[in-house]
């Protein structure tokens, strides 16, 4: 939010665009980058064989900025319509608590637009975010605020 200050003036006034913005702040920056499978049998993707046993890493991140997917998929976009990002895996193995995850984001997202609206990072160079060092989950380590 604090890199798309237009969009955030925009969900200070507008809380209920916070789903919108949730999904595509999930979509640039999702809090799982990768998961991974081990193949049941040999199988072909994309022209590449995947060897029975083998294990292949799909990256959920890298999905959400697919170009033949997303137009523009660098733009942080909250009107976007179609096809929807990954964020929560799918399939038989989809989140089993997306539904909760979304709700608890929203509410905190809520909670701290309405508590300090006029929240900003301090001493914090937002192009150069401290993220997380296990490549699996995606999440920034320390950001000093101030309201
Ligand atoms: C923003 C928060 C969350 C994100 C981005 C997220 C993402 C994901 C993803 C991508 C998968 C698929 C894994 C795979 O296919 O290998 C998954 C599965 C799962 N998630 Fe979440 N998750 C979140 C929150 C939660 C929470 C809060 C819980 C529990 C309270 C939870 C429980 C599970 C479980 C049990 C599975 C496995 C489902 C299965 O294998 O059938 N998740 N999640």
């Amino acid at each position: 939010m604090f890199k798309h200050p237009k969009v955030f003036d925009e969900l200070k006034k507008d809380l209920s665009l916070i789903p919108k913005v949730l999904d595509e702040a999930m979509r640039l920056e999702g809090s799982i980058q990768y998961i991974t499978r081990h193949a049941a049998q040999d199988i072909t993707i994309h022209n590449q064989l995947i060897r029975e046993g083998d294990s292949v890493y799909f990256f959920l991140g890298s999905a959400g900025r697919d170009e033949r997917v997303f137009e523009n998929p660098e733009k942080f976009d909250i009107n976007r319509t179609g096809k929807q990002h990954i964020g929560f895996g799918g399939g038989y193995h989809a989140c089993i608590a997306a539904a909760f995850a979304r709700v608890e984001i929203a509410e905190i997202l809520k909670e701290v637009i309405q508590r300090f609206s006029h929240i900003t990072p301090f001493l914090y160079n937002l192009e150069r975010p401290e993220w997380t060092p296990n490549p699996a989950f995606h999440g920034i380590v320390t950001m000093p605020i101030k309201y």
